[in-house]
């Protein structure tokens, strides 16, 4: 695996990769959630680049830009055993040299949830992904369903801005409890470890409520519930969405998503599920 920081030694190495080009762009701190997004990546093409980026524009003043966990060596060791070709580790200065100016703004589905609970985080999410794509030009970009938002929002941007780039979504990597892998998750003391499953399983109960045509809001009103019970201390939203606008839904038909944000202890957790009602 070559490893790459600047602008230049990435435009050689993409010249050298030969044939289809997946690209998985992080954050670092890769688990088994991000190597599966990896292997998926070989599977859809002849060769898979990857990048690590903790992307400061993304981070909203007072969240956890500094104590992110950061582990480059680990890192490029994983990345290397399960078969990426490149790997581009780009400076802060790199992606936003002085008198950087531009913003990729998605409205709409960046709006609610999210978009609400963090201010800006598209906008950077969107801005960034937009450069990787760009320097990178990849044939397809593989993203995580485990930020389904996020996903939707990169969708809508590689649609508006007519990026010849195929992006594919890869559904959430979970630990046997069901807690879905994140970063974030070693932030949890052994206690609210113990504890963040509750937030799957208030998913997870909603949806057998939904499907089983329990009214929505009753639905979203006991995975809240639950979620308190469970020494969660504040929920940012619990709803069902439209799974393509995000937009709430009130009468569930079609393909929907079931979205949380809840926070236990320091740490904020998100996590959703598909939802999929045939007309009644
Ligand atoms: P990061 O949180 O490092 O996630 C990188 C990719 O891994 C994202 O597409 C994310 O959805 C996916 N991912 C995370 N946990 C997962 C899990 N349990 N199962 C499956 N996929 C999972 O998301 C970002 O970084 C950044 O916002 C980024 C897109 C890199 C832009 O800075």
């Amino acid at each position: 695996m070559q490893i790459v920081r600047s602008h230049e030694e990435l435009a050689r190495a993409r010249r050298g990769l030969e044939g289809t080009l997946a690209l998985v762009p992080t954050m670092g701190a890769l688990h088994a959630g991000h190597l599966t997004l990896i292997e998926e990546a070989r599977r859809r093409a002849d060769r898979v680049a990857a990048t690590i980026f903790v992307n400061p524009m993304q981070f909203g003043a007072g969240e956890d830009l500094d104590r992110y966990p950061r582990q480059e060596a680990e890192d490029a060791r994983k990345l290397e055993d399960v078969g990426c070709d490149l790997l581009w580790m780009p400076t802060v200065e790199g992606i936003y040299p002085p008198g950087f100016a531009t913003t990729v703004h998605v409205s709409g589905v960046s709006d609610r949830w999210e978009g609400q609970a963090r201010p800006g985080h598209f906008d950077g999410v969107a801005t960034v992904v937009a450069k990787l794509l760009l320097s990178v030009r990849p044939d397809i970009a593989l993203f995580g369903e485990k930020d389904f938002q996020q996903l939707a929002v990169i969708r809508r941007m590689a649609r508006d801005l007519d990026l010849p780039i195929e992006i594919g979504g890869v559904a959430t990597v979970r630990e046997p409890d069901g807690l879905a892998l994140s970063s974030r998750n070693a932030y949890l003391t052994a206690d609210e470890r113990e504890r963040a499953p509750s937030l799957h399983r208030a998913l997870a109960d909603a949806r057998r409520s939904i499907v089983g045509g329990q009214p929505v809001a009753d639905a979203l009103g006991e995975a809240r519930s639950d979620l308190l019970a469970a020494g969660f201390s504040r929920i940012d939203y619990v709803a069902l969405v439209d799974a393509m606008s995000l937009e709430p839904v009130t009468e569930p038909v079609g393909a929907m998503r079931l979205i949380a944000a809840a926070v236990i202890g320091n740490t904020r957790l998100i996590d959703n599920l598909p939802v999929m009602v045939e007309s009644r």
